[in-house]
């Protein structure tokens, strides 16, 4: 039969009824004002914004070396941008309106596309005003497979956050540009939430091994993460695989924007429950919980086998290494005499009245000229020598680190670093990665007042 131009046109009015097949729409990323739970039951909603309408935003998952894309569509009343957070990325994909990117206006949509080389656990943010726009929910869970995954019995991404809440109305405290939260440790929020519920249960079974993906997307809070009726190894940080698992005794700390895997076996009997617990001066207090039920997962099993290692690059001649120093200065107590905001020099008052209380190596701000200029494979070791009274996590985009300890040793694989008041933490970087990158504090407070800077590779 041959088409007649009534076949041709009636065929066209049905297929724009029909999705599209040989053009699959872009899978979207909208970011838009919702209402979720957050505080506990009996408590009145909140409004948020959030990725698809909630916070955290819909878990990406991709296998290792595939590809992910997708369209963010901006339906906030702010302009905003995604940053992908942790992955070796395309420069041009990084998210960072005026370095990488213009920011997504209302109504506007970016497509973000690329390739990600290595399995972990990531996680995806706004960077614009991420002070705010992060404070009100916008992240979400980003997920990387490996080809062969360990040998456990479930897995939990749990995305810890925190949020300032009206205690009345359950709102979020609006006040993002406070003098008091910028200058000091920044805002912490007075209700702990995991995967955006307060106190969220889980099911277990005893003695099962489970996989369980922190992942710190708070503003300020260094979370001392603690386990109960349950033990365990960390066997990777900010998504690199540990060499060797580390068992967890006691806590540990996980700063904003880091995240650890665990892999975990409940000790907790039938009829129990198994916590992860924020520990705080005062004790312990529940995030989440796995109640256990039913028939075991069977023997005791040995310690986890290390997960398989990324492909990172190789650091070799360290100690030859250009050694950059990064001085971070500022904030409540030791406040700034002057620093550079763009090519101006300004006197601390100057600076606190226009919400710059921080800097980074005597700039408070971004500047023309980079931290650092370095040749595509390079290696630099750069300390950040904490002046400050405040606890900062140092994130670098576009690349992995490895810690330096004091003696010299290579450390673990991170993307951020917490950095405690008088400390000084060495890392070594191989920068591979050509483009503009940032290089900041993820207590986003910090960010905004003066402590972001960036790097260049060529
Ligand atoms: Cu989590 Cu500049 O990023
Ligand atoms: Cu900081």
């Amino acid at each position: 039969m041959t088409f007649t131009r009534r076949h041709v046109l009636k065929t066209a009015t049905a297929c724009a009824l029909m999705p599209r097949l040989a053009e699959a729409a872009p899978i979207t990323l909208t970011a838009m004002e919702a209402r979720q739970q957050i505080a506990p039951e009996g408590y009145p909603d909140t409004a948020i914004w959030g990725y698809e309408g909630g916070a955290p935003g819909p878990e990406i998952r991709v296998a290792q070396g595939g590809r992910l894309s997708r369209r963010l569509i901006n339906r906030l009343p702010q302009p905003t941008a995604v940053h992908w957070h942790g992955i070796r990325i395309d420069n041009a994909m990084d998210g960072v309106p005026g370095l990488t990117q213009q920011a997504v206006p209302t109504g506007g949509s970016f497509d973000y596309d690329f390739t990600l080389p290595d399995a972990g656990t990531y996680w995806y943010h706004s960077h614009n005003r991420s002070m705010e726009q992060v404070a009100r929910g916008l992240h979400g869970p980003l997920i990387v497979d490996e080809a062969s995954a360990p040998d456990i019995d479930g897995e939990h991404v749990l995305v810890l956050d925190d949020w300032r809440l009206d205690p009345d109305t359950a709102a979020i405290g609006a006040n993002f540009d406070n003098g008091h939260d910028l200058s000091h440790a920044g805002r912490i929020g007075n209700l702990l939430t995991v995967n955006g519920r307060f106190d969220p249960a889980f099911r277990a079974r005893p003695a099962e091994r489970l996989r369980l993906r922190l992942i710190n997307a708070a503003n300020a809070r260094v979370f001392e993460v603690g386990l109960d009726g349950m033990q365990g190894w960390i066997v990777a940080l900010d998504g690199m695989p540990l060499e060797e698992p580390l068992v967890v005794s006691g806590a540990f700390p996980l700063a904003p924007a880091q995240r650890a895997d665990l892999i975990v076996d409940i000790t907790a009997e039938t009829g129990a429950s198994a916590s992860l617990l924020s520990i705080e001066r005062d004790g312990g207090y529940g995030l989440c919980r796995f109640d256990v039920s039913g028939q075991g997962a069977g023997a005791a099993r040995a310690a986890p086998a290390p997960l398989p290692p990324n492909p990172l690059p190789v650091i070799e001649g360290l100690a030859d290494s250009p050694l950059h120093q990064m001085r971070l200065q500022g904030g409540a107590m030791r406040w700034l005499d002057s620093a550079l905001l763009g090519e101006t020099e300004m006197s601390g008052r100057e600076l606190a009245q226009l919400g710059k209380f921080w800097a980074l190596d005597g700039r408070a701000d971004r500047s023309a000229t980079p931290f650092l200029e370095a040749a595509r494979g390079s290696l630099h070791r750069i300390a950040f020598v904490n002046e400050t009274g405040f606890d900062h996590g140092m994130h670098l985009h576009g690349h992995h680190f490895r810690l330096i300890a004091p003696n010299g040793a290579l450390g673990p694989w991170r993307d951020t670093v917490l950095v405690a008041p008088g400390e000084t933490r060495q890392i070594a970087l191989v920068a591979d990665n050509p483009g503009d990158w940032l290089l900041h504090c993820h207590m986003l407070g910090h960010a905004a007042a003066g402590m972001t800077s960036w790097f260049r590779v060529t």
